[in-house]
C-alpha cells in the first residue's frame, strides 16, 4: 500500500492515423492545463489527420515523428523520451496500432518507444465497431490487457463512418480523469468500502411521493475516489441520474426501507461504511395502491419515522469504520458534533444544507475524537480524494 500518488508529472503522448487525431489537440490541451509537461510523438499516418504544428504550440515543445531524423543528440530518442516519463498514452489508438503492440513491433519511433519503455503504458482504441469487434482485434486487445497495457474504453456512440457503435475513443476529459485516477494513492487497498448516496423517494401513491434536494454528487464522488484508492466499491444509491463511476458496483433503490434493506444484505462483506445520502426521515404510513383524487379538502398524511441506517450499522457489535454526513442548516459544528456522538461514529463530515445540497463543490468541517477540523471549499471530486486520505488515516492498519 502507498500513499504517496503515483508520479503524473511528464507523458509522452502518442498518436496514430485515426480520425479521432483531431481529439488530441484538445487532449493536449487539457494535459498541460493539468500541469502536464507533454512530448507528442506522431506516425506518419498521424500526421494525414492533424499536423505536428498544430501539437508543438498546444503542448510547447517539439513533435518528435522519425525514428532516423528525430533530432536527438545521440540519435537515442527512442529511449531517451520515455526515460524519465511518468507513463505513455497512446490516443488515439488504431486497430493496426494494437496488433503492432501486441506483437512487438518496433518499426516507427511511436513503437519503438513502447517496446522500450519502463513506464505503464495506456492505450485509447479509436476505430470503427467493426473493426473493434474483429476477432484479431479482440485477441490484440486481449493480449495487450494480459501484458498490462491499460486499455481506456472505447466509448459507445455515432462514429465518423456514419455507423452507431462502440470504438470511438473516450472524450479527452474522460482520458485526462483516468490518468489522474490512476495517479491516486493507494491507500484503501484490500479495503470494502460500502456507501449509501443520493436522496430516497417515499410513495404517497404511484405516481407522487416525499423525496428532497440531494443530487447524490458528493456520495459517487466518495464512491470513485474510494475506487481510485483501490477500495472494493458498492454504492447503495437513491433515485439518481448519475453515471456510476468505473469500478463500482451500484444497487439502486429508492425509498429509506429498500435503502436499508440493501445496505443490510452487504454490510458484512464491508470494513468501512459512509453514509453520505439524505434518506427520509419519515416515510408514508400508508401510500394509496391507487392515485389519489383532490377533493378540495385539506389532506392530512400520516408519516411514520424511518429507521436510522447509520445509526444501526455503527450499533453492531462488528461495525464497520462509520462515517457519517450531517447536512445542518446553523450552527453546523456543534449539531454535528452532537449528531456524532449520538451516532458514536469515529468521524463525522459535517457542512451546511444550503451550500451542500445540489451543488458542485462543497465546504466541509471534520469531526472527530480530537475535535474539529475545517476544511477549505473544493469540488466535490478534490473533497471526495481528501476525504479518502482522512478515513485511511483513521483506520487500523490492515495486518500484512
Ligand atoms: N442517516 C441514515 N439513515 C437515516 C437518516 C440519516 O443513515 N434514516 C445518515 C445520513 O446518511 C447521514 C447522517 O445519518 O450520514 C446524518 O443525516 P442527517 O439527515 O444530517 O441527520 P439525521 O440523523 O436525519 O437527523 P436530523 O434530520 O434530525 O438532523
Amino acid at each position: 500500500m502507498t500513499n504517496e500518488p503515483r508520479r503524473l508529472a511528464r507523458i509522452v503522448l502518442g498518436l496514430t492515423g485515426g480520425i479521432a487525431a483531431y481529439k488530441a489537440a484538445e487532449l493536449v490541451r487539457l494535459l498541460v492545463k493539468a500541469g502536464i509537461t507533454v512530448d507528442v510523438v506522431m506516425t506518419e499516418a498521424a500526421q494525414r489527420f492533424i499536423t505536428p504544428t498544430t501539437l508543438q504550440a498546444l503542448s510547447g515543445r517539439p513533435v518528435l515523428t522519425d525514428l532516423w531524423a528525430s533530432g536527438a543528440d545521440n540519435g537515442m530518442s527512442h529511449i531517451d523520451l520515455s526515460r524519465g516519463a511518468d507513463a505513455i498514452v497512446v490516443a488515439p489508438a488504431t486497430a493496426d496500432f494494437l496488433a503492432k503492440l501486441a506483437h512487438g513491433h518496433a518499426d516507427d519511433l511511436l513503437s519503438t518507444l513502447c517496446s522500450a519503455r519502463d513506464c505503464p503504458l495506456f492505450v485509447a482504441p479509436a476505430m470503427n465497431r467493426r473493426m473493434w469487434t474483429n476477432p484479431a482485434t479482440r485477441r490484440n486487445v486481449a493480449q495487450l490487457e494480459a501484458d498490462g497495457v491499460t486499455v481506456l474504453g472505447p466509448g459507445v456512440g455515432e462514429q465518423a463512418c456514419g455507423e452507431t457503435g462502440e470504438g470511438r475513443m473516450l472524450e479527452p476529459a474522460e482520458i485526462l480523469a483516468a490518468l489522474i485516477a490512476w495517479a491516486q494513492p493507494k491507500v484503501l487497498a484490500g479495503r470494502r468500502v460500502l456507501l449509501t448516496a443520493g436522496p430516497t423517494f417515499e410513495a404517497v401513491d404511484p405516481v407522487r411521493g416525499i423525496t428532497n434536494l440531494s443530487s447524490g454528487k458528493m456520495g459517487f464522488a466518495l464512491a470513485q475516489a474510494a475506487a481510485e484508492a483501490g477500495a472494493a466499491v458498492t454504492l447503495v444509491a437513491g433515485p439518481s441520474s448519475l453515471a456510476t463511476p468505473a469500478n463500482v458496483t451500484r444497487v439502486d433503490v429508492r425509498s429509506a426501507a429498500d435503502m436499508a434493506a440493501a445496505v443490510t444484505a452487504h454490510i458484512d462483506a464491508c470494513d468501512v461504511f459512509v453514509a453520505v445520502a439524505a434518506v427520509a426521515d419519515y416515510t408514508v404510513a400508508e401510500p394509496s395502491e391507487r392515485k389519489r383524487k383532490k377533493d378540495g379538502k385539506p389532506l392530512t398524511l400520516t408519516l411514520a419515522p424511518t429507521v436510522d441506517i447509520l445509526a444501526a450499522v455503527a450499533a453492531r457489535p462488528d461495525a464497520p469504520f462509520c462515517v457519517g454526513f450531517a447536512a445542518e442548516s446553523h450552527d453546523v459544528e456543534r449539531l454535528g458534533e452532537e449528531k456524532r456522538r449520538r451516532k458514536k461514529l469515529p468521524l463525522l463530515v459535517a457542512n451546511r444544507a444550503q451550500d451542500a445540497l445540489g451543488s458542485d463543490d462543497n465546504e466541509v468541517i471534520l469531526l472527530d475524537d480530537a475535535g474539529a477540523h475545517p476544511l477549505p471549499r473544493m469540488d466535490k471530486l478534490a473533497l471526495a480524494r481528501r476525504l479518502v486520505g482522512e478515513i485511511a488515516a483513521r483506520m487500523p492498519q490492515l495486518t500484512p
